[in-house]
């Protein structure tokens, strides 16, 4: 797999796993409309790998400009990070939410069948186990949505399975993240949301450099070790290693597979908040709020058949994705602006 088609690749995790790929020689293509991020970060990746990957700006819905990047350039696999992501967002505007994240994914696959591209890295999310009866999480457990942006994530799952039966030329990773946080150790990119944080680890970041209050603790009764919520939080770079396993795998014709990509180890929001804090030698204020509409208690990885299938396990420990978080904070106290 060495000519890579990435969809999104100036988001987050995708400008994280352009890095990891430049840095094993293959040739990436990136397509992303910059609706959730900025050309800037396609300088930085330049920055710090010294190769500037192929971009176009172009939206996956526009399917004559997408045709045109499939004519122009020459594709083994591509990894599909394109998508809408704000859970809140998306019972807001559902509609949106399917029109992008499915009818994007329809014309990217229509495009891989008219030039014989069968080997898709797709990003699903832990979201698809719904509330999950028991921890840890294992591929096999039964899969639920409880907002349209889930039910994108499982929709999406569900096209891609329907697409493998019917061809079973099709190689499909179905990569289920749990909760990625962090940044490149350079600082150079990372995480820059357009708006307040929604997610933990960037509000707290935002609190650390004084852009915001006090955290709010969503929930302090959940049955967990300190009543906060748990989850299970991966560096982003360790999460963009995963790609490029996956990427390895889908040359041994595996079929369509999914794999939980997490550390396998929950962390609850008062020890993000003390591990931040001791790290970084700076203070959170938080309150403790009411539980957040849609939350669950407790969310972890099983992640040993990523491990024993793709030969990847997550490395990074939680204090490095503070350290990391902080610097690209420090670095870019407003983003990429
Ligand atoms: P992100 O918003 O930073 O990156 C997504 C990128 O896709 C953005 O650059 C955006 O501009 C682009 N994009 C969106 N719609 C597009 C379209 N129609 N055409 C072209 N480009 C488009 O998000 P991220 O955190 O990097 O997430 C990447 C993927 O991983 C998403 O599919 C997301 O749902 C999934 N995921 C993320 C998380 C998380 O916590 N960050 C967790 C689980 C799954
Ligand atoms: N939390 C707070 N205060 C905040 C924000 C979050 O206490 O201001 C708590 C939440 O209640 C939860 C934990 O911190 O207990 C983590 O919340 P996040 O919003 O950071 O992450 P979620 O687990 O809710 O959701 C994330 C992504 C989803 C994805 C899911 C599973 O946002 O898109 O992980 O992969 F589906």
């Amino acid at each position: 797999m060495k000519n890579i088609l990435v969809t999104g690749g100036a988001g987050y995790i995708g400008s994280h796993t352009v890095v990891e790929m430049l840095n094993m020689n293959m040739n990436v293509v990136i397509v992303d409309n910059l609706r959730n991020s900025k050309e800037e970060a396609l300088r930085r990746i330049e920055k710090i790998t010294g190769i500037k990957p192929t971009f176009y700006k172009v939206d996956l819905l526009d399917r004559s400009a997408l045709a045109s990047v499939f004519r122009a350039e020459k594709f083994d696999a591509v990894v599909h990070f394109a998508g809408l992501k704000a859970v809140g967002e998306s019972t807001q505007i559902p509609l949106s939410y399917y029109q992008n994240n499915v009818t994007g994914t329809l014309n990217l696959c229509e495009l891989m069948i008219k030039h014989s591209v069968r080997n898709l890295v797709f990003s699903s999310s832990a979201t698809v186990y719904g509330d999950p009866h028991k921890t840890p999480i294992k591929e096999s457990f039964p899969r639920s949505a409880t907002n349209p942006y889930g039910r994108t994530k499982l929709m999406i799952e569900e096209i891609l399975q329907d697409l493998y039966d019917s061809d079973n030329a099709w190689n499909i990773s179905l990569l289920r993240y749990f909760n990625p946080i962090g940044a490149h150790p350079s600082g150079m990119i990372g995480e820059d949301p357009n708006d307040i944080p929604n997610n933990l680890v960037p509000f707290i970041s935002q609190v650390a450099i004084g852009k915001l209050n006090k955290l709010a603790v969503f929930g302090a009764d959940y049955p967990t070790h300190d009543g906060t919520g748990v989850r299970d939080y991966i560096h982003v770079v360790d999460l963009a290693k995963g790609h490029i396993k996956a990427l390895q795998k889908l040359s041994e014709n595996p079929g369509i597979q999914a794999f939980n990509l997490g550390t396998g180890r929950g962390y609850s929001v008062l020890d993000i908040v003390s591990t931040f804090e001791r790290v970084n030698k700076v203070k959170i204020p938080y309150e403790t709020a009411g539980r957040r509409p849609g939350d669950i208690a407790v969310c972890y990885a099983d992640a040993s058949k990523a491990e024993k299938e793709l030969g990847w396990r997550a490395e990074l420990p939680l204090e490095d994705m503070c350290a990391d978080t902080w610097r690209w904070q420090l670095q870019n106290p407003n983003g990429y602006e």
